[in-house]
């Protein structure tokens, strides 16, 4: 962060996309209900960038509640943290645009996530997918945000943010008018794989729904995904290194490392030497322990849509009075009319 010298504030954000899932809780959402103590923390449904690729109008608004109702259903208090909607905050558009005339298209055409989300027919993707992390520098810098929760498919990301914010301060002479964004990726769970290959990253879009643990899932749903993961005939290692080559094994170790808050070695010293028969029956326990009652408060939040919307409307209310400042400034230094 150089010499930046702004209060510390935390932001991130989720798109709706789909159903929330244990990848978004392990990687963002858990962290977001500590750092609420710590920092300011805004967090942000980002409905502007669910758009990048087609959503339908009914179900992105029902999607916008289910993330907003995730972020509650988890533990984040509206009461500390600002909770809302990105398209409810104009300033995250105004800046997105002055930062697509500071990033260069060289940055983004090294952007791994464009590549992948938009395959082999890139001239049919929009022209929002490929500026999508210009819009995503423009969410955190819009609040002068200094470090950001996110898993680790977000660093490359991130690491556009920090060169976007850098070369603003460069060009225009205002040091250290920006900070540089530290990501918040480090701990168990950074990066959860599919229960069906554990080669790939848990994702909403993943075709097999027995590859992904949904927030909403039923104790049910969890033990028979967890019965049917994928795994090797081998019995658990007992050090870390026997994970090296069996992903399957890591990835569901990983899991129940980061839910008890244990590390990969404890949860081998207790397991290493058993069959699955006995961890997967074990993982499938902690697992319903640790996230249906989520789901069940999920699910009744979901039934109150009017108190969703007012939350999100008390948190757009909120971030634009720290966001509107910060953009005036800099439309001053970019030569705007202010
Ligand atoms: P999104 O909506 O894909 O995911 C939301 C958050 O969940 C994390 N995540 C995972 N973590 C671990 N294992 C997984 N399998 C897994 N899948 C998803 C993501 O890393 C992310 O933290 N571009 C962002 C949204 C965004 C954003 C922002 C984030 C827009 N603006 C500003 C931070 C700051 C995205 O698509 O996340």
């Amino acid at each position: 962060m150089t010499g930046y010298s702004g209060p510390m504030r935390v932001l991130s954000g989720i798109q709706p996309s789909g159903g929330m899932h244990l990848g978004n809780y392990l990687g963002a959402i858990r962290k977001f209900v500590d750092l609420q103590h710590e920092y300011d923390c805004l967090f942000c449904v980002v409905d502007m960038h669910a758009i990048t690729v087609w959503q339908d109008p009914a179900k992105l608004r029902e999607q916008t509640f289910h993330i907003a109702a995730s972020y509650l259903a988890a533990g984040v208090d509206p009461n500390i943290a600002a909770i809302f909607h990105q398209s409810g905050v104009r300033a995250h558009a105004e800046l997105a645009w002055i930062f697509n005339c500071v990033a260069r298209l060289g940055w983004l055409d090294r952007m791994t996530q464009f590549k992948d989300k938009a395959g082999k027919d890139k001239e049919r993707a929009s022209v929002g997918l490929y500026t999508y992390p210009v819009l995503q520098a423009a969410d955190i810098l819009v609040y002068k945000a200094t470090h950001v929760p996110v898993g680790e498919d977000q660093k490359q990301h991130l690491e556009l943010s920090r060169d976007i914010a850098g070369k603003f301060n460069h060009d225009f002479k205002v040091d250290d008018f920006f900070p540089l964004p530290e990501p918040l990726i480090k701990g168990p769970g950074a990066r959860v794989m599919s229960l069906r290959d554990g080669t790939a990253k848990m994702s909403k879009s993943d075709a097999s729904e027995n590859a992904c643990i949904f927030l909403k899932d039923d104790a049910d749903a969890i033990a028979r995904k967890i019965k049917k993961a994928k795994t090797d005939p081998e019995p658990l290692p007992s050090e870390t290194d026997g994970l090296a080559v069996r992903p399957e094994a890591a990835n569901l170790v990983g899991i129940y490392a980061a839910l008890s808050g244990r590390t990969d070695a404890q949860v081998l010293a207790e397991f290493g030497g058993q069959g699955f028969g006995v961890f997967k029956p074990a993982l499938a326990d902690l697992v319903v322990d640790k996230i249906a009652p989520i789901g069940a408060e999920l699910n009744r939040l979901e039934a109150d849509p009017g108190y969703l919307a007012q939350v999100l409307e008390e948190g757009a209310a909120r971030a634009a009075a720290v966001a509107d400042p910060i953009v005036r400034d800099v439309k001053e230094i970019v030569g705007f009319l202010v």
